[in-house]
């Protein structure tokens, strides 16, 4: 299936920034046209040019004028488009790519819902009403499974679970309208589980999620976690899961599958091994040692990611083996990839210094 004309959602995010790279360069002749918001302080011109450089960097050479951004907000009726503009739009998308999403792990239900659930409403409907549709690739996590533990089968989603935060529940949710819409749309599901830098040289758009503890940890700011420090954590490359992504959207084969994107179960890192190597590659020498401990540390700021410490799963990726076939077996082991990860950490001061901006990107607080 050839990608034609892509509208990406989330196209600024972590993953959609890797994304537009790999549609360009797997069709010579697709397009893409990124929905983006206006920033408080700079508008989509503005921020389609940052994007543009971040790409430009990391992949020189392509030719970008393939590349467009709408104003628009998923929340929004109609994605928020201008008129003239969604009419336009509507003609041409062949695939939606949607990837926006509130990813805040402190979000409220009310919040997260909005853009989470009712953004996945708006594009789902925005698909229906393209005639030259192909595709609507649903970009969901593989902690729809909440606090589940034990092997997640890509075919499950709801299991009876409960959920850790509100960004769960509400992609849950999203991920079952989807679901209920396959009857009428050609859909496909990606769960990615937690997405870190890229696997060869590290390089990461923003230091949002799992980098804000990791920081704090490799500064030597945190004395406590919660939670043994066996749990395995499922990390995957920004690399692995965009072209993934890019490769399975293009096959028949993916019509109306879901997906882990993860580095799947013989690949999980144990929690301890990530902050031993936290602390030694990323440059920071704690003079005390870290503890593991059972129950809440003195360290509540960081609680919202140290409840996924708790959970002994695996994310089962049967449908990536037999639908990605070898490049299946391209993904990183923790040894491997964790090096590149930290080393673009270290020499970015955590996204202080980034190599594509004089300015900084979303940098980690907390
Ligand atoms: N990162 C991970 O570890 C991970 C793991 C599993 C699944 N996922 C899923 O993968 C997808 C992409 O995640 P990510 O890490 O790339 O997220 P991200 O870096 O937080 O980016 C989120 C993107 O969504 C856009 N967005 C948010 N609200 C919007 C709205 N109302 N209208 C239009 N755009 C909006 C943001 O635009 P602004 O720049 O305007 O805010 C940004 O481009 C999400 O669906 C997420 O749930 C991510």
């Amino acid at each position: 299936m050839r990608l034609k004309h892509t509208l990406i959602t989330g196209g600024n995010g972590t993953l959609g920034r890797e994304v537009i790279p790999r549609i360009l360069q797997h069709d010579p002749d697709a397009t893409v046209t990124l929905l983006l918001r206006a920033g408080r302080t700079a508008g989509v011109p503005h921020r389609l040019e940052e994007l543009k450089r971040y790409v430009a960097h990391w992949w020189p050479g392509l030719d970008l004028t393939r590349v467009q951004a709408a104003q628009g907000d998923v929340t929004l009726r109609g994605l928020g488009l201008e008129s003239r503009e969604s009419e336009k739009l509507r003609s041409q998308v062949t695939t939606i790519i949607h990837a926006a999403a509130s990813t805040r792990l402190i979000d409220t239900l009310e919040r997260a819902n909005r853009t989470n659930l009712s953004g996945t409403a708006n594009a789902l409907r925005f698909a229906s009403l393209c005639p030259k549709f192909q595709r609507f690739a649903h970009i969901s996590t593989a902690f729809v499974s909440g606090d589940r533990t034990g092997r997640i089968c890509e075919s499950e989603l709801n299991c009876g679970q409960g959920f850790v935060n509100a960004y769960e529940r509400s992609k849950f949710e999203a991920e079952r309208l989807v679901r209920a819409h396959s009857r009428n749309l050609p859909i496909s599901i990606f769960r990615p589980s937690i997405i870190v830098g890229d696997s060869w040289d590290g390089h990461i758009g923003s230091f949002t999620n799992i980098y804000l503890p990791l920081k704090r940890i490799a500064r030597g700011d945190v004395r406590h976690i919660s939670g043994p420090g066996t749990t395995r954590l499922d990390l995957v490359p920004v690399d692995f899961v965009a072209e993934a992504l890019i490769r399975l959207v293009q096959s028949e084969r993916s019509l109306g599958r879901t997906y882990h994107l993860a580095a799947g179960p013989s690949r999980a890192t144990p929690v301890r091994q990530l902050v031993e190597q936290a602390v030694e590659l990323a440059g920071a020498h704690p003079e005390r040692p870290i503890h593991f401990v059972d129950g809440p540390t003195p360290e509540r700021h960081l609680s919202c990611f140290f409840a996924y410490l708790a959970q002994q799963r695996e994310f089962d990726d049967r449908n990536l083996w037999a639908d990605l076939g070898v490049f299946a077996a391209l993904r990183p082991s923790p040894q491997h990839l964790l090096p590149s990860v930290f080393d673009f950490c270290r020499s970015t001061h955590w996204g202080e210094k980034l190599p594509w901006e004089e300015k900084t990107c979303v940098a980690a607080t907390v």
